[in-house]
């Protein structure tokens, strides 16, 4: 029999509720006991999905760390800057925390929470889902193993679509560090900073580069004639490859729990509310040129680590096709490949004679970084959860395993490159 675990939601929004979910798909192993978020809506969805009484629906983080210990740990699916402020009270209650990335906005911040966690010897686990996809986790397998030998280059690259770009960095709620606090590299690519991280796990980052800009999605770019809101005001709207008719109403499924989120009051909104909404205050309704967005669209970023490697993550906004890539290369061989592909493409030296390099292909046949039986993130979503209970309960935990500690060398990396951009300088990292 397998020790059944607790767990309370803080900030029931999408992320959170992704994650409360593996309760309802394995209820031996988790049950939810409770809620905190300010928002009614959100506290009265997550009550009706995980039948809970008023007195186990709460107002705020804050107000549930006042109580007494209600469960053995808390999904912290909070917005990027209230991670820290909402997870250090309830570190001193007493709660182990999974929570969303970026887990810090700065430095401070990420220092602040790791020594909280310490000094109350409380685990906290960080959503970085895509060490738990099949694709990632295999090739971390190889690196541990030493297939390609010591790692000497990593270069990772995401691509982030156009409507993904549109309706989380433009319109959306990442659009603006004064905001979210998070800028685009932190809260887009800390994944792919963490997976270079990981990759050379036990080897410290010491030094950060880094370069980039808003290329496209700024006034001066717009075509001639683009209104302000593509359903009020916009004649070249049914021409614009970013109107949001063509995003949001001719996609209903797609960033629907961004899109509609001020519809929640709505209990199942009609194509009619859809479109007042766009043509009235829904920020998704905006042009994308003429958007309050501060944030990149691209960004290059160059490591070095302490023991000569280097590596480099180039992230950029407004593709055509979604995808994330990443090449290994080691003193014996390298590693390449595409996530939303499932495979990838081990190939050694061999110097023998007529021959250049031999090459093995590993096809993981999932699929990528879609929602599938797994959840979201080629299934790293409920992967992550689920190693979480089995690491409470005492269990080893995975190899894809995302402690705090494990997960501060990626977000140093990527806070000292938003610096090292700004500043124009190469920035030094300091790990303790
Ligand atoms: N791991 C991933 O791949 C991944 C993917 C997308 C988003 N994220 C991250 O997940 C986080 C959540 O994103 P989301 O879209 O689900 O957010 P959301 O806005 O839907 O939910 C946040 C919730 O927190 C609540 N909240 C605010 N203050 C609170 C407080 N003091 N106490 C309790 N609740 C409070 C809000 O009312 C809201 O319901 C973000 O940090 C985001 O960057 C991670």
């Amino acid at each position: 029999m397998t020790r059944k675990l607790s767990a309370l939601i803080v900030g029931a929004g999408h992320r959170a509720m992704v994650y409360a979910g593996y309760a309802l798909r394995h209820p031996d192993e988790l049950a939810i006991v409770g809620v905190a978020d300010p928002s009614p809506l959100r506290r009265a969805a997550a009550a009706a999905r995980f039948n809970l009484t008023p007195a186990q629906c709460h107002e705020s983080a804050a107000a549930l760390a006042a109580l007494p210990r209600q469960a053995d740990f808390v999904i912290n699916g909070t917005m990027d800057r209230d991670h820290v402020p909402t997870s250090l009270p309830l570190l001193a209650a007493g709660y182990d925390i999974l929570l969303e990335k970026p887990f810090a906005t700065t430095e401070d911040e990420l220092w602040q929470l790791a020594r909280a966690a310490r000094r109350h010897g409380r685990k906290i686990s960080i959503c970085h889902v895509l060490r738990y996809a099949p694709f990632y986790a295999a090739i971390r397998q190889e690196v541990i193993r030493g297939t390609i030998g010591d790692l000497l280059n990593v270069q990772a690259v995401e691509h982030v679509s156009y409507h993904h770009m549109a309706v989380g960095f433009v319109r959306g709620k990442w659009n603006r560090q004064d905001r979210c606090g998070s800028s685009m590299l932190m809260s887009k690519s800390c994944h792919d900073l963490d997976l270079i991280a990981w990759m050379k796990s036990g080897v410290r980052p010491v030094q950060v580069s880094s370069v980039g800009g808003n290329f496209q999605f700024r006034p001066e770019q717009a075509p001639p004639g683009a209104g302000t809101r593509c359903l009020v005001d916009c004649p070249i709207e049914a021409d614009c490859l970013y109107s949001a008719r063509k995003h949001y109403i001719d996609h209903p499924e797609r960033w629907g729990f961004y899109v509609w989120a001020g519809l929640e009051h709505l209990h199942n909104p009609t194509l009619e509310d859809k479109i007042a909404s766009l043509k009235g205050d829904n920020p998704y309704g905006r042009c994308v040129w003429k958007c309050d967005n501060d944030v990149v669209d691209h960004q290059s970023v160059a490591i070095g680590f302490a023991d000569g490697c280097t590596a480099t993550l180039n992230m950029i906004g407004g593709s055509a096709k979604p995808s994330r890539s990443l090449h290994l290369i080691g003193t014996r061989g390298e590693i390449q490949g595409v996530f939303e592909d499932s495979r990838f493409v081990i190939r050694h030296l061999d110097p023998r004679p007529g021959h250049e390099y031999a090459e093995r292909v590993v096809d993981l046949k999932v699929g990528g970084d879609m929602t599938g039986a797994q959840g979201g993130h080629g299934g790293g979503d409920l992967r992550l959860i689920g190693d979480f209970v089995r690491t409470l309960r005492g269990e080893t935990p995975s190899i894809s395993s995302t402690t705090l500690e494990d997960s501060l060398s990626g977000h140093l990396i990527g806070l000292g490159a938003d610096r090292a951009r700004t500043t124009g300088s190469v920035v030094s990292i300091a790990t303790n």
